[in-house]
């Protein structure tokens, strides 16, 4: 069984309720729940944007789940937190294992996610309790691109971290150095380097990351290789944020940039749900 969430409406039909109290607090509720007794239901549910809300939604209906016996893999193409899965100074949370912890512990048997950013490559994994199942949109982003550019296109990712998603196409990688927190309420740790040691003059490159949030590394990235003579520069990542005014910034540099649908935004070009079809049936 399938239930899906109003905020995957623009992939799937809703058929599960999600709303507000007055005060803000969240409502769910689940048609014909007594049907779900002891299924295995796959549950559509996106964790971001709005996180902090939406994972708390989701802890809602795994619980409720739970609580009718049945066994639900939640399915949320982007993980947030994803991040934080580690600490940069003493007395900061380890927020990834939190949330992961938390949607085990409210009845997620399994997670299905599309390139989650500690895991660093595809797989069955076992992470804070939670068993996670991580697919990457790297071969649905390169065909994409392929389209507008052709086959003769060089791909690489714009740090080591992202090199698992370019490996396949015997891709290379930049090197990211990022410096301390900026000043201010905002914990940001800016970009300081991008550095790339191998020739791109005269190619066609698509740069690929698994996320472009303030679309600081992306900038980096393409600069680098505009410096370095490429023909043509496509960028792309699996989960697109564009903060701020970085969608605009990277369409001026470039000869184009888009993502999968993980995260509505304008240049969501590529759709998640060939990823999601094999898996639904799979059992957790
Ligand atoms: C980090 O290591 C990720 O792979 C991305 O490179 C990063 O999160 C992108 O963030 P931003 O767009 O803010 O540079």
């Amino acid at each position: 069984m399938e239930l899906v969430s109003p905020n995957f409406s623009d992939i799937m039909e809703a058929n599960i309720e999600i709303k507000k109290f007055p005060d803000g607090d969240s409502y769910v509720l689940i048609p014909e729940i007594s049907k779900l007794q002891g299924e295995e239901v796959s549950l559509f549910h996106r964790l971001y944007p709005a996180q902090d809300t939406e994972i708390f939604a989701a802890i809602l209906l795994l619980d409720t789940l739970k609580r009718v016996g049945a066994r639900t893999t939640l399915v949320s193409p982007y993980l947030p937190y994803s991040r934080q899965d580690k600490t940069f100074k003493e007395g900061e949370a380890l927020s990834a294992q939190i949330l992961c912890s938390l949607l085990a512990n409210a009845g997620a048997q399994k997670l299905v996610t599309i390139d989650c950013h500690f895991l660093k490559k595809e797989g069955e994994f076992e992470y804070s309790g939670l068993k996670i199942k991580n697919i990457s949109a790297n071969k649905l982003l390169v065909e994409h691109a392929r389209k507008k550019l052709g086959e003769e296109l060089e791909v690489i990712s714009p740090d080591q971290g992202a090199n698992y998603l370019v490996e396949g196409f015997g891709g290379k990688s930049m090197k990211k150095e990022r410096g301390e927190y900026k000043e201010g309420a905002e914990a940001y740790r800016a970009v300081e380097k991008v550095e790339m040691e191998f020739d791109v003059k005269g190619k066609n490159i698509l740069i690929i990351d698994d996320m472009i949030s303030t679309g600081g590394t992306m900038v980096r990235a393409v600069e680098n290789v505009k410096k370095g003579g490429a023909k043509k520069v496509l960028c792309a990542a699996t989960h697109g944020f564009f903060l701020k005014d970085s969608l605009e910034k990277l369409q001026k540099i470039t000869d184009g940039v888009f993502t999968t649908n993980s995260i509505p935004n304008p240049v969501a070009e590529v759709d998640i749900m060939p990823l999601f079809k094999a898996v639904i049936r799979e059992k957790p």
